[in-house]
């Protein structure tokens, strides 16, 4: 007694479960639905029918793994399995409705098992389509069927960031900003089940800037960055009227070069080659890759005067500019009172970014292998070295940039140290000078005295050579 009443429970939990109300899925049309076969039961010991409605027969398998389709042209060309999953491809208005999975015992002539789904149409549309530009008016649309016909369902929608935004019957208008470039999200409410669906919205922009300024120096290489995010393509930027593509640089203030206003480095041609022209020539190259969306500029080595601010700059026929400023700081090292030193002469050598170096970014030191100065290996380096030099100090110093333990560039400076002469060295050198001079004062004298004396003797030779014939005159 006890065990029939049991097995009647079970029996109405089972009937309950299985005439309990269809499960709704949403679909957008063209889309497509995988709809879930029961599982456990040992259902593959069982025949199991798809229809739709309650007696169109869809597909079927038998417990061998024998399946098969309907061969209705209505359906033809959209179903196929997944295991014991139905799925359907290119969902039409025609295949909205009903679906059915029964499990039958064939032996015992016993249903198993039913799974009912009820699929009912959502429509998400935007207008105009992405890609958008910022400050470009959108609305985006939802609209989902309700499974009881005088009940609509809750409408809601998500930004990217997940933030419900304002909305009236499933339409929400907005302009355009960077923080709705993403997966927006329709969420579709009916009695407490909530159904999502997303749409991605592209908005044109430039990749987001460097967070830190870029450090070069004139031993390593400068690269200006700037592009366009993979997902859009040049097309779809001339296609939302792209005027113009820039890069113009802002020197650092108290630059010598400083002439006031930016400076045009680059502009590009918008034909379809997109080629860049020179405007002002800094020496700086472009990469060549502008057709991927990369826009920045390299040398294989930093200047001085490469301090300042580069911007990259795009224009459109609607007024919006979009922008991206680098900021480029070059590090140096400069020695006072400069690079050929005297060993024992005091030296100051500054690791500077042409202002101090700011407290976040750490300077380390490399001096030369055979140097002896202090003792350079620490945690904490001072941006300024002053002492008096040897001469194993001689040769390049290296002054490196780092913040929080990443490299960020490094400086060299090359010192020549002549060693330095010692008293006795001083005074044997001023001794072989003097000497010198006197020897060269002495040989002068003796060769003047010399010659003086020649000309005297050749006078008197003369006087032989040719003999004026006094005698006779007297005679
Ligand atoms: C946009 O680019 C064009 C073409 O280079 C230029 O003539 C125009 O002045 C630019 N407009 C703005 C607002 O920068
Ligand atoms: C653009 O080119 C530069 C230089 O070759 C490179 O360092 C950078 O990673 C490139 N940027 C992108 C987004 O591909
Ligand atoms: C080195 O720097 C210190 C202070 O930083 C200064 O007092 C000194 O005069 C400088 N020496 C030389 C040779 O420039
Ligand atoms: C430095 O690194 C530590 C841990 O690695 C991190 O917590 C800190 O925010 C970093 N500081 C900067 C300035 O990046």
């Amino acid at each position: 007694m006890k065990n029939s009443i049991q097995s009647v429970l079970i029996l109405i939990a089972v009937l309950m479960s299985t005439t309990g109300a269809d499960e709704v899925v949403y679909v957008q049309v063209g889309k497509t639905v995988t709809l879930k076969a029961p599982a456990g039961n040992n259902v593959q010991k069982f025949y199991l029918y798809w229809y739709f409605g309650d007696d169109f027969q869809l597909a079927w398998r038998n417990n061998k793994g024998g399946k098969g389709f309907t061969g209705d042209d209505k359906w033809k060309n959209n179903l196929s399995w997944s295991g014991d999953s139905l799925v359907i491809e290119n969902i039409q208005q025609v295949h909205l409705g009903s679906f059915v999975c029964k499990v039958i015992d064939k032996i015992a002539n016993r249903n198993i098992e039913t799974i009912r789904y009820k699929l009912l149409k959502l429509n998400v549309s935007m207008n105009p389509p992405s890609p958008l530009l910022p400050g470009e008016s959108m609305s985006l649309f939802c609209d989902a069927e309700s499974p009881q016909s005088h009940k609509k369902p809750g409408i809601a929608w998500l930004n990217p960031q997940e933030v419900k935004m304002n909305s009236h019957q499933g339409l929400f208008k907005g302009k355009a900003t960077g923080q709705y470039n993403g997966q927006w999200t329709c969420v579709v409410t009916n009695e407490g089940k909530e159904h999502r669906v997303t749409v991605s919205v592209t908005v044109v922009d430039l990749s987001p800037a460097p967070l830190h300024p870029q450090y070069t120096s004139t031993s390593t290489p400068l690269t200006v960055p700037c592009s366009i995010p993979k997902h859009i393509s040049w097309d779809q930027i001339k296609a939302k009227g792209i005027q113009g593509v820039h890069w113009d640089f802002i020197p650092k203030y108290g630059s010598s070069l400083f002439s006031g206003g930016p400076q045009r480095l680059f502009s590009l041609s918008l034909d379809n080659q997109l080629t860049w022209k020179k405007d002002q020539d800094r020496e700086l190259t472009p990469v060549p890759d502008v057709k991927n969306g990369n826009l920045s500029l390299t040398r294989n080595r930093g200047k001085e005067e490469d301090a300042g601010d580069y911007v990259c700059t795009l224009n459109f026929t609607n007024g919006v500019t979009l922008k991206r400023t680098v900021h480029v700081n070059v590090l140096q090292i400069i020695s006072s009172p400069g690079t050929d030193l005297i060993s024992g002469q005091q030296v100051n050598l500054t690791c500077s970014l042409s202002y101090p170096v700011p407290s976040d970014l750490q300077v380390k030191w490399l001096p030369p292998e055979q140097s002896q100065m202090f003792p350079l290996r620490s945690d904490h380096y001072p941006a300024n070295l002053s002492w008096e030099v040897g001469t194993g100090d001689g040769g390049k110093w290296r002054c490196e940039l780092q913040q929080n333990g990443t490299w960020l560039t490094s400086a060299v400076i090359m010192l020549k140290i002549e060693p330095k002469l010692s008293v006795w060295m001083k005074l044997t050198i001023c001794s072989a000078t003097v000497i010198i001079i006197l020897l060269t004062i002495f040989v002068f004298i003796f060769y003047r005295r010399r010659q003086r004396k020649m000309r005297h003797h050749r006078h008197r030779l003369c006087q032989c050579k040719n003999p004026k014939p006094k005698g006779f005159y007297r005679t």
